[in-house]
């Protein structure tokens, strides 16, 4: 569906993208994970017909932009870092503009008001939607024309978490539909975890690693963390048996789970056999963020 090649883009002695080779699959829904600057959205508006490489080839559905512009505009649909709409028409009206752009008919301005839940907005003027009404608006203008790619640069950033979600919820029920392919760029690891089949880890221009959540977890062998505190002074020997940090005297440790159920069981007999004190305890599971800073010891978002 859409294939990059040893693509480059290069901003004076910045290497914005430095060497990308990327495949993504009919329907497949793939996330460009990393920090601000990791070259996210260069490499998607080079997909996007945006920017030009400086090296390398894209093509989607064997098309080139050179070759096929006009044609690949009709197929794909697009929502850049920052929105802009014209704030003196309304919501129905700015679809009802989109949708002129590609001879789309009213039933499909009234279809895309339902899919992003802006029906009862509908009348509403631009400028007064919340944060995440404009980025539902956004998905609306990028979906009008029925799209099989569909790019989104960081399309929840800055929402709360609740907006977030209904713009995930969304992007769910297309993917359960698999008429299109998703190219997301964001540097939050849950809307990868939640909404891709795999994740592509960028930084400073390159990928450092690709998969589904659970291949990149398992592949570099990142597991899972019981913190505890106990009440009182413990004696670590009793946990010797445990890949374990202790802290401060013994009161607060953590033991990474090689065996999730077995190693809590086997740490839960020895609270009862020595009769500890626990005053908590807490399982983290390990995320993309570790994922990172294994890779770059720096974290995702700062
Ligand atoms: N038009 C430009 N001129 C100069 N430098 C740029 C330009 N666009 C991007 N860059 C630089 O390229 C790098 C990658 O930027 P960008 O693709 O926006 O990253 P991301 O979207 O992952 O935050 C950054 O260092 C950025 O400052
Ligand atoms: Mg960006």
């Amino acid at each position: 569906m859409v294939e990059i090649k040893g693509v480059k883009k290069y901003f004076k002695n910045i290497k914005a993208v430095d060497g990308v080779d990327l495949n993504i699959a009919k329907g497949e829904f793939v996330a460009l994970l990393g920090p601000n600057g990791a070259g996210k959205t260069t490499l998607v508006e080079m997909v996007e017909g945006i920017q030009i490489p400086d090296e390398g080839q894209i093509s989607i559905t064997r098309k080139t932009w050179k070759e096929n512009r006009t044609e690949l505009h009709k197929m794909i649909g697009i929502s850049l870092q920052e929105t802009r709409f014209m704030d003196k028409i309304n919501v129905r009206e700015t679809l009802c503009l989109f949708a002129s752009f590609y001879g789309k008919s009213q039933t499909r301005v009234d279809e895309i008001l339902h899919l992003i839940n802006l029906t009862e907005k509908a009348r509403e003027r631009v400028n007064a939607l919340s944060g995440g009404q404009r980025q539902r608006l956004a998905l609306g203008i990028a979906l009008i024309n029925n799209p099989i790619l569909l790019l989104l640069d960081e399309p929840t950033t800055g929402l709360d978490p609740n907006a977030r979600r209904e713009i995930w919820s969304i992007l769910n029920k297309l993917k359960q539909e698999k008429t299109a392919s998703l190219i997301l760029t964001t540097h939050y690891m849950e809307e990868a975890e939640n909404l891709c089949d795999r994740i592509v880890i960028m930084d400073q221009g390159k990928i450092l690693m690709q998969g589904s959540l659970n291949e990149l977890l398992v592949s570099n062998n990142l597991k899972n963390t019981l913190y505890f505190n106990f009440v009182e002074k413990t004696d670590s020997q009793y946990f010797s048996d445990f890949k374990m940090v202790w802290k401060e005297e013994a009161i607060s440790g953590k033991i990474i789970l090689n065996e999730m159920n077995e190693d809590i069981r086997r740490f839960m007999k020895i609270i009862e056999s020595k009769n500890l004190n626990i005053k908590d305890m807490e399982i983290k599971s390990a995320n993309l963020d570790d994922l990172f800073i294994l890779l770059t010891g720096r974290h995702l978002t700062t």
